[in-house]
């Protein structure tokens, strides 16, 4: 099983190279400290919407450093895609492998009892220009082999899934989450819990989406 520390110490162990449909080459690889400026370019190029469909602290290089110093300090694992020829930023994936109170709560209530053990939450974000070409789908599986490597078997959508994100609902849909239940977000938003669960996931084996 892997940690966090074995894979800011080999990143190498989590890096997979893929070639997006339109023949683009890409690698999926963990986030590492000399990403803070390419990591700046991805939020910063995020539009409103999409910074209204995937929140995060900030879009610039301060929020960029700040997801670059977590690395291997707290519970996050990111992982970034990046376009091979252009050696930009396009995707982030992130796991945390921590739950929170609410999310434990909320589950509860809805019959799924969660665990630190066996569970942990997921957040994609791809570039604007990278949605609804099915590249989210080709990168899951990698990032689901991750999950399975860190020992955990299920996942729950970070901070759930707004209500009216219609493309990321057919995506989680598509790819086997299970909807749990509706919530309402501390700012009044409708969102929607998910949960993947890895054991019954029919999802493709990653060495069929790897670049040989
Ligand atoms: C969510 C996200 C990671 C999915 O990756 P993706 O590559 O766009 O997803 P895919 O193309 O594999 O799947 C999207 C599906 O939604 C469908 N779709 C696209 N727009 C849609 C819409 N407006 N309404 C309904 N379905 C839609 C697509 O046709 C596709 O389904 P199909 O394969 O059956 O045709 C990506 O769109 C993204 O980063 N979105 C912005 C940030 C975000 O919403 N993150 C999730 C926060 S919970």
């Amino acid at each position: 099983m892997l940690t966090l520390t074995d894979i800011a110490a080999d990143p190498l162990v989590l890096t997979s190279r893929l070639r997006l449909r339109d023949g683009a080459k890409a690698i999926l690889r963990p986030l590492v400290h000399a990403d803070a400026e390419r990591l700046a370019g991805f939020l910063e190029g995020l539009t409103p919407e999409s910074r209204r469909l995937s929140t995060f602290d900030g879009y610039d290089l301060a929020a960029a450093r700040e997801l670059c110093d977590a690395i291997a300090r707290h519970d996050k694992l990111r992982l970034v895609l990046e376009d091979e020829s252009s050696e930009r930023i396009v995707g982030l994936f992130e796991l945390s492998l921590a739950l929170t109170a609410g999310d434990i709560a909320r589950y509860r209530a809805a019959g799924v009892h969660l665990s630190e053990r066996t569970d942990c939450r997921f957040g994609p974000t791809l570039a604007d220009a990278y949605q609804g070409g099915r590249v989210g789908s080709l990168v899951l599986p990698l990032v689901m082999e991750a999950v399975r490597q860190l020992g955990r078997t299920r996942v729950i959508l970070w901070g759930g899934v707004l209500a009216d994100n219609a493309r990321a609902l057919r995506f989680y849909e598509k790819n086997w989450f299970q909807l749990v239940g509706p919530f309402t977000g501390p700012d009044g938003t409708q969102s929607l819990d998910m949960i993947l669960s890895l054991a019954g996931a029919r999802l493709p084996s990653p060495p069929d989406l790897r670049e040989h």
